[in-house]
């Protein structure tokens, strides 16, 4: 598969399409966390910024968990927003949403979203998003970042096999560039209004490999809860239809129980 991505190294190349997407971008051969980057970015009071790595050193996923690619693997990318999305609880949810639309544009169907921010195909997670909020007078930002797992082989996904696949895994030959200005496309279509972003939420919805479901969700204080996983809010919690009544869950951890 012929890559494009590592053109972002060339000054000309990288000026060229942070001018066509709007996104001044910055690209690394290696750095410890896009993410991290991305927050020293808006710390300092940086407006709009995209931040590009071949190769992470101390990604991170949610909770603080690790997110390991081989180099040139996945794609993994930052985006400052400044000045913050509106309803910037649900955006990392929707984000979701625009990775299903980026890969769909490049002919790969089918991407459904798992609560709350997981892409999945045939059960099995390709994609997260991880939303920070960075506070500040002016109102702070919002540094998306996100991990596509492209080209790992089967053989690089071993340990995670039974939960992870890639689009190489999955016989999709994707270049990473081209999902990365897709991406760029489709999370400024959802940031544009509060119309698109109803648009998303009920294709977030109709993508959900979530509602319907048995879930245990595992709120990050609290006991772990059970029950039907009836619908996702306006807001972009989770209402689980347990036992005892209806739970508005607006953070934690979901897994499927049948
Ligand atoms: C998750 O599913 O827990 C979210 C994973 C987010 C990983 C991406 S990779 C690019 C960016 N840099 C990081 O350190 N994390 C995010």
């Amino acid at each position: 598969m012929n890559d494009r991505l590592g053109l972002l190294a060339d000054p000309a190349v990288r000026g060229a399409l942070s001018r066509e997407l709007g996104w001044p971008i910055e690209h690394h051969a290696a750095i410890p966390s896009t993410q991290e980057r991305g927050r020293a970015l808006a710390d300092a009071g940086t407006s709009r910024a995209l931040v590009v790595a071949d190769e992470q050193s101390a990604g991170h996923g949610r909770h603080g968990r690790p997110w390991q690619a081989p180099r040139g693997s996945s794609l993994l990318a930052s985006w400052v927003f400044r000045p913050l999305v509106a309803d910037p609880a649900s955006f990392a949810l929707l984000a979701g949403v625009a990775v299903a639309r980026a890969l769909a544009s490049l002919g790969v169907a089918d991407a459904q979203v798992k609560w709350p921010n997981d892409v999945q195909l045939r059960g099995h997670k390709v994609a997260g998003v991880l939303a920070d909020a960075v506070t500040a007078e002016d109102g702070g930002a919002l540094v998306l970042g996100i991990g596509v797992n492209v080209h790992q082989t089967r053989e690089q996904l071993t340990e995670l096999r039974d939960i992870a696949t890639s689009l190489a895994a999955e016989g999709l030959a994707v270049d990473r560039l081209a999902l990365l200005a897709r991406l760029c496309i489709e999370l400024e279509r959802i940031a544009s209004s509060a119309t698109e972003r109803r648009a998303a939420l009920e294709e977030w919805r109709a993508r959900s490999a979530t509602l319907g479901r048995e879930v245990e969700v595992r709120p990050p204080t609290g006991a772990p809860l059970r029950g039907i996983a009836r619908a996702v809010a306006d807001d972009g919690a989770l209402v689980v239809d347990t036992a005892s009544g209806p739970r508005h869950v607006l953070a934690g951890e979901v897994s499927l129980v049948r």
